[in-house]
């Protein structure tokens, strides 16, 4: 009998049906969608958290309120995603404790420090354009809640990615100081950014399965492709250079060949090394416990309105 609901489902897969949460589905699927929605909203909430470290710096009062909007949007996004993750059979606390006791992993990105103001740039122009790459794609992923999280986030993540570049543009074209603070800003995230796509097609456990499921609609190394290529012309257009001396147009791929990301690195952030990573896991516990009085007047009101309509 679980053949046929299998061939069912592989069948809907294949229609590229969206499965919804009462619908049957592999055991094995709701469990990878878990771990990466999961991972995609720990990426979103701690993202928060090195944008945040210039909130008070911001350069301008157009700045600090452009940012904080930014900052709103992704906390919004990882409830978002959360709730998604919860349409699947598990509980805000399991996954918020998965995140605190660093059984589960959120993008590697956010565990790099933002040295100067030109990193908030560097922040919205790469990282959100790589988020943006990945997440387009995911808004045709099998998953309905996953999907129609994407189209939401998508709409706010490109203000994100703009106001980034701008805010660079106005550094690259400014004093000789500023243009260097925008070059050392994108030496510092360019890297790092590739590796948010996740590890090489030929490394990645998880791709050939999420592939056949249509969880994953590209592969790591395509969507990375499509940024390197997108983002080149753009780093041109501020006149700063990428920190990749091996980068070049092939013409006969149409496509830029760069050189070779350090793997290495990657898996080292990855396991949690380097202080960020430690301090970014404190300042999520911190503020789970500092803030549980807001979360148990938010359910003490509900109750209370609940009662209210009931009588
Ligand atoms: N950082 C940390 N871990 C990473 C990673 C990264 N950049 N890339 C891959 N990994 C992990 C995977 O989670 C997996 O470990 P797991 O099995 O314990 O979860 C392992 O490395 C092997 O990678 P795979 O390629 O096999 O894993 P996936 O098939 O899940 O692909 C992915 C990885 C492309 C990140 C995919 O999970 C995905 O598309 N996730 C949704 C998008 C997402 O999470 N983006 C994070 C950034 S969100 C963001 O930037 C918000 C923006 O507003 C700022």
């Amino acid at each position: 009998e679980d053949a046929d609901r299998l061939a069912a489902f592989d069948a809907r897969v294949a229609a590229d049906d969206f499965i919804e949460p009462k619908d049957w589905m592999p055991e094995a699927y709701r469990k990878t969608l878990i771990r990466q929605i999961s991972q995609h909203a720990h990426s979103e909430v701690v993202g928060m958290l090195p944008e945040g470290n210039w909130l008070t710096r911001a350069p301008s009062l157009r700045r600090k309120a452009i940012l904080l909007a930014k900052i709103q949007d992704e906390g919004g996004h990882g409830l978002y995603l959360y709730s998604a993750a919860e349409t699947l059979g598990v509980t805000r606390e399991e996954l918020i404790e998965a995140l605190h006791s660093g059984r589960a992993k959120y993008s590697t990105i956010f565990n790099y420090p933002t040295l100067t103001w030109a990193d908030i740039g560097a922040i919205g122009w790469l990282v959100d354009g790589a988020a943006i790459m990945n997440q387009v794609a995911l808004q045709r992923t099998s998953y309905g809640p996953y999907a129609r999280a994407m189209v939401r986030i998508c709409k706010e993540e490109s203000f994100h990615q703009r106001q980034g570049y701008e805010a660079l543009m106005v550094l690259a074209n400014g004093t000789h100081a500023q243009r260097r603070m925008a070059q050392d800003a994108l030496n510092r995230w360019w890297w790092p950014s590739l590796m948010m796509f996740g590890p090489p097609d030929d490394n990645s456990p998880n791709s050939a399965q999420s592939i056949r499921w249509r969880i994953k609609r590209e592969t790591n190394d395509e969507l990375r492709q499509r940024f390197i290529d997108a983002t080149v012309p753009q780093a041109e257009a501020l006149g700063l250079s990428i920190p990749d001396p091996a980068l070049k147009w092939n013409e006969a791929t149409q496509h830029y060949d760069c050189g070779q990301i350090d793997w290495e690195e990657f898996y080292a952030v990855v396991r949690g090394e380097g202080a960020t990573a430690k301090d970014r896991i404190q300042a999520r516990i911190d503020a789970w416990e500092k803030n549980a009085w807001v979360r148990e007047a938010a359910l003490a009101h509900a109750a209370k309105r609940s009662t209210k309509q009931a009588a």
